[in-house]
């Protein structure tokens, strides 16, 4: 007895160690991996019609892979975006209060003062901007001195610039498909070789689009060369102020006062048949940069105007073209406004406001939106609907609905003829909220780019092993499997012979 477990001892050692090790060479690394220590990060998303904050979270000892950061939680702020308290001493800050100290809540206290705090406002300050510049300062300063009241690595809080806004939401979709690297199953850094895709975001006050290109970029404005992961990519970034959908509805209003004279009534093709509303041309219409070139010589801010809808596709969709201005163009080829603009190319996707007046479309109308004409066909579908029945069919609010058949109206004039996306390239915008569990939005790709998250270099460091002798070793330890089972088997079929014998 003593001699067979001296026998097969060994080769038992053996044959758990092989295991073992095809086990630790063959799992992909990450699920052998302790549950991560994470680290997190705060941006502050104050947009013009409200602020939201985002909590992202990265393994503490993984800090360049893509894909690797993901979004911890959100949180939206309640009231207006930050803008809106212009004038308000105090709102602004009082504002962000709640959020974050559901973010106190949420970081562990030991990560609290590593954690970076960074709040970009984007178009609704720019606005405020060209209004009272000094108000816009001591706005930002307020909240600056508020997200320095808590324990967080207090960054910034800036006014991104259009192109930046545009950029970031690049760098973001990019980045949560994995498209600049991949964490492979054998643990490994690779360039997944994929084409990147567009972005199209669309706020309340401004619309961006931005995409890779290799067409000379004739307005370097719009130039943007960006070093992500070893690799470089050249960017075609475009900001339109006053095209976010909040400001464009109030440029038709404005239009459409324009055309038909200030007086009580003023008719609106894009509001549903019979649907009216009273506005005050002040703080509804002219009190905003966006709708000054509309300005009658002489108005009273304070005069409620009656606007009644006629749910009239064609007229609608004329009124909305001639807000955009398609002529002017200095260079060889441009968007509108003259803007120029390489062709689009490759697949993109839309978010933010596009999403939802996308989802507002195939509701109401249950058309797929695979070409310009199914588009048509839907809006015009749209825009005859009462307004009850739009909110039959969606179970949405009224003040939403009732801006559908223009939002969808301006979607279309902005991407078919604006962008110049065609049978072909349309249908390769895939419309989307969220993409690997993170809102889709500027604020990833910000924190990314401006906390060397992403680095310019390639990962070299980051390597595992390479193919070749990962394979090597993985075909040692099954040789020493197969050897060990062999030994085992022979030990025993020797010691059965012998019992056989005595
Ligand atoms: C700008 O805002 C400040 C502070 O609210 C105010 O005192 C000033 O009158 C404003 N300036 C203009 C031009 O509106
Ligand atoms: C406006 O709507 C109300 C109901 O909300 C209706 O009674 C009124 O007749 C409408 N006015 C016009 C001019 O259509
Ligand atoms: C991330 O990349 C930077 C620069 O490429 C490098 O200095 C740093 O050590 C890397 N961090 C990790 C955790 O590998």
């Amino acid at each position: 007895m003593a001699l067979r477990y001296s026998q097969t001892l060994p080769a038992v050692v053996l044959l758990i160690l092989a295991i073992v090790g095809i086990l630790l060479v063959a799992l992909p690394a990450k699920n052998m991996d302790t549950p991560p220590e994470y680290m997190y990060g705060i941006v502050l998303d104050a947009g013009s019609s409200h602020t939201s904050m985002y909590i992202y979270k990265w393994p503490a000892d993984k800090q360049n892979g893509t894909g690797i950061v993901t979004q911890h939680s959100e949180c939206n702020a309640q009231g207006g975006g930050i803008s809106s308290y212009a004038g308000v001493r105090g709102g602004a800050a009082e504002s962000l209060k709640a959020c974050l100290e559901q973010a106190v809540k949420e970081i562990p206290k030991s990560r609290h003062h590593q954690t970076p705090l960074q709040l970009g406002a984007t178009a609704g300050m720019r606005l405020l901007n060209i209004v009272n510049a000094t108000e816009t300062q001591r706005l930002l300063k307020e909240v600056e001195n508020k997200l320095r009241s808590y324990p967080f690595k207090f960054k910034e809080a800036t006014i991104l610039s259009g192109q930046e806004e545009g950029a970031y939401g690049w760098v973001t979709v990019n980045y949560l498909l994995e498209n600049f690297v991949k964490y492979d199953f054998v643990g490994r850094w690779l360039n997944p070789g994929r084409a990147t895709i567009g972005a199209l975001d669309l706020g309340g006050a401004s619309t961006q689009i931005a995409f890779e290109t290799s067409e000379k970029v004739e307005n370097k404005d719009n130039a943007m060369e960006l070093k992500l992961y070893g690799q470089t990519y050249r960017i075609y970034t475009q900001s339109f102020l006053c095209y976010g959908q909040d400001q464009f509805l109030r440029k038709l209003l404005a239009h459409l006062i324009k055309t038909e004279g200030v007086k009580p009534q003023v008719s609106n093709p894009c509001y549903p048949q019979q649907f009216n509303i009273s506005i005050k041309l002040g703080e509804d219409v002219f009190d905003s940069p966006c709708t000054k070139k509309y300005r009658p010589a002489q108005f009273n801010p304070q005069m409620s105007v009656s606007v009644v809808g006629t749910g009239d596709y064609q007229k609608c969709l004329d009124n909305v073209k001639e807000i955009f201005s398609f002529n002017n163009c200095s260079y060889s080829k441009c968007s509108f406004d003259g803007v120029f603009q390489p062709n689009v190319r490759g697949s993109f996707m839309a978010f933010s406001a596009y999403f939802f007046a996308h989802s507002y479309i195939t509701n109401l109308t249950s058309i797929p939106l695979t070409s310009p004409s199914q588009l048509e066909k839907a809006i015009r579908l749209i825009c005859n609907l009462t307004i009850s029945e739009m909110t039959k069919r969606t179970n949405q609010k009224e003040k939403h609905m009732k801006n559908v058949c223009a939002i969808s109206n301006f979607i279309q004039v902005l991407l078919l003829q604006g962008y110049k996306f065609n049978e072909h390239s349309l249908p390769s915008i895939s419309f989307q909220k969220q993409a690997g569990g993170a809102s889709v939005g500027w604020a990833l790709g910000y924190m990314l780019s401006r906390s060397n998250l992403v680095p310019a270099e390639g990962l070299g460091l980051m390597k595992a092993l390479p193919l070749g002798p990962w394979a090597g070793i993985l075909f040692l330890f099954i040789a020493v499997l197969l050897i060990a089972l062999g030994y085992l088997l022979m030990i025993c079929r020797y010691t059965r012979n012998k019992q056989g014998m005595v």
